[in-house]
């Protein structure tokens, strides 16, 4: 079996997802490491995400390696990109600031949801992101969209910079959301949305075990 999960920045996909995935004995795959990774590389190597033609030759020859988590320091995965561990870097604001644009560019797309459905086709995964319902694997057989309001995730974003000793700014994170979700429910390639067939759980005062909860009764 696999599921997909969808949902707008720090809707607790990956703490959910990763919860789900433990309690299945599944692989737990966060798509959205790939087009921070491609994002990375561009401002380290071009300087700017600006020339889409430059950023997608580089999102098609770069070699991304997601990888079960090395250290306990927190990370969901390893994320090595030509060689360099670049878990922490891809977390970093200049990234969070210009990721929504590099997602935007069809040819990254292209490039990163081939290997995403690759992936998702070997089955036993708990995959999330933006378009894994509606594009790269419309077929998964539970198919989630998590919700919540934008200051509720803002919220959450902070408390989580924060306890990784941050420097923080409430109303900046807020406000880098919004533009987030804008550009990435607005984009013309597979922008966020509900999939028809998906269920919907809005995490608005739930806990993570909650939320967990009513996913796997949804999925039995
Ligand atoms: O989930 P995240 O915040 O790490 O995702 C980073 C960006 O990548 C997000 O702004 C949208 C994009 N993304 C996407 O377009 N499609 C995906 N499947 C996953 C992420």
């Amino acid at each position: 079996m696999t599921i997909a999960i969808d949902g707008p920045a720090a809707s607790g996909k990956s703490t959910v997802g990763e919860r789900l995935a433990k309690a299945l004995g599944y692989l737990f795959f966060d798509t959205g490491v790939m087009y921070r990774a491609v994002t990375w590389v561009a401002l380290q190597r071009l300087g700017s995400v600006e020339d889409e033609a430059a950023v997608t030759r580089l999102a098609e020859v770069v070699q991304i390696d997601v990888q079960p988590p090395s250290q306990n320091d927190g990370r969901q995965a390893d994320v090595w990109v030509d060689g360099d561990d670049v878990t922490w870097a891809i977390r970093r604001p200049e990234v969070d600031q210009w990721v929504s644009r590099v997602a935007a560019y069809p040819g990254v797309r292209q490039a990163m949801t081939q290997q995403q459905r690759r992936i998702g086709l070997r089955g036993k995964v708990v995959m999330i992101g933006r378009d894994i319902t509606t594009v790269v694997l419309p077929e998964a057989e539970a198919k989630i969209y998590l919700d919540a309001s934008v200051e509720e995730r803002a919220r959450r974003r902070y408390l989580e910079r924060k306890a990784r000793g941050e420097e923080v700014n409430y109303e900046e994170i807020l406000e880098s959301l919004r533009q987030r979700d804008h550009l990435d429910s607005t984009r013309e390639v597979a922008p966020l949305r509900v999939a028809p067939d998906a269920i919907v759980v809005n995490t608005d005062g739930l806990s993570v075990d909650e939320v967990v909860q009513k996913i796997l009764a949804q999925i039995n």
